[in-house]
Protein backbone atom coordinates (compact mmCIF):
# COMPACT_ATOMS: atom_id res chain seq x y z
CA UNK A 1 0.00 0.00 0.00
CA UNK A 2 1.43 3.49 -0.97
CA UNK A 3 0.34 6.74 1.08
CA UNK A 4 0.95 10.31 -0.42
CA UNK A 5 2.01 13.18 0.85
CA UNK A 6 -1.16 15.89 -0.08
CA UNK A 7 -0.71 19.44 0.76
CA UNK A 8 -3.79 21.52 0.74
CA UNK A 9 -3.70 25.17 0.71
CA UNK A 10 -6.49 27.02 1.54
CA UNK A 11 -7.57 30.38 0.05
CA UNK A 12 -7.28 33.82 2.08
CA UNK A 13 -11.18 34.43 1.45
CA UNK A 14 -11.87 31.08 2.88
CA UNK A 15 -12.30 29.86 6.71
CA UNK A 16 -11.91 25.58 6.86
CA UNK A 17 -11.61 24.13 10.04
CA UNK A 18 -8.04 22.55 10.42
CA UNK A 19 -6.62 25.14 8.27
CA UNK A 20 -5.60 28.59 9.08
CA UNK A 21 -7.30 31.06 5.99
CA UNK A 22 -4.41 31.48 3.48
CA UNK A 23 -2.70 28.64 5.15
CA UNK A 24 -2.29 25.32 4.05
CA UNK A 25 -1.68 21.92 5.86
CA UNK A 26 0.11 18.61 4.92
CA UNK A 27 -2.41 15.44 5.06
CA UNK A 28 -1.56 11.67 4.49
CA UNK A 29 -3.60 9.99 1.72
CA UNK A 30 -3.65 6.48 1.00
CA UNK A 31 -3.66 5.39 -2.75
CA UNK A 32 -7.14 3.68 -2.13
CA UNK A 33 -8.67 6.91 0.18
CA UNK A 34 -10.05 9.51 -1.24
CA UNK A 35 -8.92 12.92 -0.46
CA UNK A 36 -11.87 14.49 0.89
CA UNK A 37 -12.26 11.72 3.68
CA UNK A 38 -8.72 11.21 4.50
CA UNK A 39 -8.09 14.53 5.10
CA UNK A 40 -11.43 15.03 7.35
CA UNK A 41 -9.87 12.10 9.59
CA UNK A 42 -6.70 14.09 9.87
CA UNK A 43 -8.80 17.15 10.92
CA UNK A 44 -8.87 19.21 7.84
CA UNK A 45 -12.51 19.93 7.35
CA UNK A 46 -13.34 20.33 3.45
CA UNK A 47 -16.17 21.48 1.86
CA UNK A 48 -18.41 18.80 -0.03
CA UNK A 49 -22.05 18.51 -0.23
CA UNK A 50 -22.57 15.37 -2.59
CA UNK A 51 -19.39 12.86 -1.66
CA UNK A 52 -20.25 11.60 -4.95
CA UNK A 53 -18.27 13.53 -7.79
CA UNK A 54 -21.57 15.02 -8.96
CA UNK A 55 -21.98 18.50 -7.56
CA UNK A 56 -18.54 19.92 -7.76
CA UNK A 57 -18.93 21.43 -4.12
CA UNK A 58 -15.44 19.89 -2.88
CA UNK A 59 -13.56 21.06 -5.94
CA UNK A 60 -10.18 21.89 -5.98
CA UNK A 61 -7.16 23.18 -7.92
CA UNK A 62 -4.63 20.84 -9.14
CA UNK A 63 -0.93 22.41 -8.59
CA UNK A 64 0.88 19.72 -8.90
CA UNK A 65 0.23 15.77 -8.35
CA UNK A 66 -1.71 13.13 -10.11
CA UNK A 67 -5.07 12.08 -8.90
CA UNK A 68 -7.98 8.94 -10.04
CA UNK A 69 -11.53 10.14 -10.80
CA UNK A 70 -12.74 6.43 -11.92
CA UNK A 71 -15.21 6.73 -9.27
CA UNK A 72 -16.36 10.25 -9.66
CA UNK A 73 -20.33 10.14 -11.22
CA UNK A 74 -19.45 13.22 -13.45
CA UNK A 75 -15.36 14.24 -14.73
CA UNK A 76 -14.92 15.24 -17.60
CA UNK A 77 -11.51 15.05 -19.42
CA UNK A 78 -11.36 18.60 -19.99
CA UNK A 79 -11.58 19.21 -16.54
CA UNK A 80 -8.45 17.16 -15.56
CA UNK A 81 -6.89 19.00 -18.38
CA UNK A 82 -8.55 22.23 -17.05
CA UNK A 83 -6.22 21.26 -13.28
CA UNK A 84 -9.96 20.18 -11.29
CA UNK A 85 -10.08 17.82 -9.30
CA UNK A 86 -13.05 16.77 -6.94
CA UNK A 87 -11.65 15.56 -3.78
CA UNK A 88 -14.57 13.43 -2.50
CA UNK A 89 -14.32 10.77 -5.01
CA UNK A 90 -10.54 11.34 -6.05
CA UNK A 91 -7.48 9.76 -4.64
CA UNK A 92 -3.86 10.29 -4.97
CA UNK A 93 -1.33 8.82 -7.52
CA UNK A 94 1.67 10.60 -6.25
CA UNK A 95 2.34 13.07 -3.34
CA UNK A 96 -0.22 16.23 -4.61
CA UNK A 97 -0.36 20.15 -4.24
CA UNK A 98 -4.10 21.25 -3.89
CA UNK A 99 -5.97 24.37 -3.61
CA UNK A 100 -9.09 24.02 -1.95
CA UNK A 101 -12.18 26.12 -2.48
CA UNK A 102 -12.37 25.92 -6.42
CA UNK A 103 -16.33 25.23 -6.87
CA UNK A 104 -16.86 28.66 -8.37
CA UNK A 105 -13.69 28.69 -10.62
CA UNK A 106 -14.50 24.86 -11.67
CA UNK A 107 -18.46 26.11 -12.44
CA UNK A 108 -16.65 28.46 -14.60
CA UNK A 109 -14.84 26.52 -16.48
CA UNK A 110 -17.29 24.15 -17.41
CA UNK A 111 -19.94 26.96 -18.41
CA UNK A 112 -17.22 27.71 -20.71
CA UNK A 113 -16.64 24.43 -21.96
CA UNK A 114 -20.45 23.90 -22.31
CA UNK A 115 -20.54 21.10 -20.06
CA UNK A 116 -23.48 20.44 -17.07
CA UNK A 117 -21.73 22.44 -14.44
CA UNK A 118 -24.43 21.37 -11.86
CA UNK A 119 -26.95 18.09 -11.95
S1 LIG B 1 -18.97 16.89 -2.85
FE1 LIG B 1 -20.13 16.85 -4.66
S2 LIG B 1 -18.65 16.51 -6.21
FE2 LIG B 1 -17.55 16.31 -4.38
Amino acid sequence: MTTYSVEIEVPDEHDIEGVDPGGSVTVEVDESEYVLAAARDQGVWLPAFCQQGWCTTCAAEVLDGDLDHSDAKRYYAVDAQAGFALTCVATPRSDLRLRACAEIAMKEHREANGLQPTP
